[in-house]
């Protein structure tokens, strides 16, 4: 079985990303192309991040994670700590994020250290979610491997009954990462293939230096 894709091609025409016009702090720039994405047609889950880590086993890995907040100290993600990510966490705190937001035909790659945020907010994150997203968190020993689909649902059925009428506290396995950037780099899609990367370094002094890569 085969598949050619070399006809997938496309011209990048939607923007660009000049010297001129850019923030000396990469938050301000991420933020501003993360509200130009989120308000163009066709997005979906703006949101919606890749994170890398290095794992136990000594290969990358990359998964799908919602951001659920920024600032200018770094970039929030909520997980299971005890999954495969968190061990590899606590192991090697290096971590890679990237956004791919087609419809703006950009990218952004991050690369930092995770840390745990403090527990106080992975509570009141937690307080705020749906019951069924709050139970789940509780259900899923998340990476573990499963007998089968129904030893999920026996186990959700369980903890309905057990839960019924009762807070559900923020099982302290479960909580926040912020990733603070050491460096944000910026692609914008361009015609001919001559895109527009911006890289932004963290110095010792705490201001980025700002670098053109050539695409
Ligand atoms: C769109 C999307 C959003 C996701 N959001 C999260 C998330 O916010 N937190 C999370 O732990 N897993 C999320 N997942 C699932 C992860 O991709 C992954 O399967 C899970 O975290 C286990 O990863 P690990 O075994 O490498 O630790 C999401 C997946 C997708 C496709």
């Amino acid at each position: 079985m085969q598949k050619d894709l070399g006809n997938y091609r496309k011209s990048y025409e939607k923007s660009a990303l000049m010297e001129d016009n850019i923030s000396d702090n990469p938050m301000e720039l991420f933020q501003k192309w993360f509200y130009e994405v989120e308000a163009s047609e066709g997005t979906e889950e703006p949101n919606a991040m890749t994170v890398s880590t290095l794992g136990l086993d000594g290969f990358p890995k990359n998964r799908v994670v919602l951001l659920k907040k920024y600032t200018y100290e770094g970039f929030i993600f909520y997980t299971n700590y005890e999954s495969e990510k968190g061990k590899s966490i606590a192991e090697n705190s290096n971590v890679c994020l990237s956004f791919f937001w087609p419809t703006m035909e950009r990218q952004i790659i991050i690369k930092g250290n995770a840390e745990k945020i403090a527990e106080n907010l992975s509570d009141g994150y937690f307080e705020s979610r749906p019951e069924g997203s709050k139970l789940g968190a509780i259900v899923s020993n998340q990476s573990s491997v499963i007998p089968s689909r129904e030893f999920l649902e026996v186990k959700l059925k369980a903890l309905e009954k057990e839960y019924s009428g009762k807070d559900i506290e923020r099982p302290d396995y479960w909580g926040g990462y912020i990733v603070k950037p050491l460096s944000i780099e910026f692609w914008q899609g361009r015609p001919n293939r001559l895109h527009d990367r911006i890289r932004y370094t963290l110095q010792e002094d705490f201001n980025w230096k700002i670098e053109r890569l050539a695409p």
